[in-house]
């Protein structure tokens, strides 16, 4: 078990964010200080750093997101929280599903944001291998900067500041964190049937022009929940949190909300 680094804020039903590949906590600030909760205070949100991201050490076990599920009910015990609404963006998603499958008593809904329950195909594991060996080789995150992965993140006409921003987020990640971390993608197993046996509330959110994980995805996701909204961002790449965080707010609350009227909130 690791210890997971966190930033938190707010009151209320407790929402669990897991960042996106190769970003931190931080790129939940916008959320932390404004995502209003049903009652109209701040929500309570807790955004952990995975491991080998912002404020966490690197895991040295062989590479498994069901690992870091339980990193994160781990995070829970030591907060003292029996049950939360638990969501993630991209690879934070995938975390979020297996959280779903393996401590599903402590769910109380579940936020899915451009990602997908499909496994990968060979080639993306073997470009997954690349990247990770080529970081660990070079100890250094710098070919993600390098082959320019802000661009495929974010929309096209993305401001300047908000690039930039995500470029210095991904220079924060450790070459140890990031190869483990692609890793432990190629190696997740799809998670329909998780979804499918889902008891409470869930949303699917994606950015109309999001290339690595596009609205089909989210499509095949909603239609195996049984209970879902799903909204599409116009305008929104990968990092739809990040690019309109206005529109995520809407979804997320309505989330929070429905997770309230449906009582699967926290004990
Ligand atoms: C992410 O944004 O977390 C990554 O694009 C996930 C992935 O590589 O599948």
């Amino acid at each position: 078990m690791t210890d997971l680094s966190v930033l938190e804020n707010g009151t209320g039903t407790p929402l669990v964010l897991l960042h996106a590949f190769p970003l931190s906590a931080r790129m939940w600030q916008r959320q932390l200080t404004d995502l209003p909760g049903p009652d109209g205070s701040r929500a309570r949100v807790i955004a952990p750093d995975l491991p080998g991201f912002g404020g966490t050490p690197p895991r040295t076990d062989p590479p498994a997101l069901e690992l870091l599920a339980d990193d994160v009910a781990g995070l829970l015990d030591r907060l003292g929280v029996a049950r939360a609404v638990v969501g993630g963006l991209s690879m934070g998603g995938y975390v979020a599903m297996q959280f779903a499958r393996r401590h599903p008593h402590r769910l109380a809904g579940l936020l899915l944001a451009d990602t997908k329950a499909g496994a990968d195909p060979a080639p993306a594991r073997a470009n997954r291998e690349r990247i990770a060996a080529a970081v660990l080789a070079r100890d250094s995150v710098r070919l993600l900067v390098e082959e320019r992965m802000e661009e495929t993140l974010l929309a096209p006409g993305t401001p300047a500041a908000l690039a930039a921003e995500v470029r210095e987020l991904m220079a924060t990640a450790t070459p140890a964190g990031a190869a483990w971390a692609q890793r432990a993608m190629a190696a997740r197993t799809e998670a329909f049937e998780v979804l499918a046996g889902l008891r409470v509330p869930a949303a699917v959110v994606v950015g109309a022009e999001d290339a690595l994980a596009p609205p089909s995805e989210a499509e095949a996701m909603a239609q195996a929940l049984p209970d879902v909204e799903l909204t599409l961002i116009p305008l929104a790449g990968h990092l739809s949190a990040l690019e309109a965080p206005e529109a995520f707010t809407v979804a997320v609350l309505g989330l929070l909300r429905r997770v309230e009227r449906a009582g699967s909130g926290p004990a």
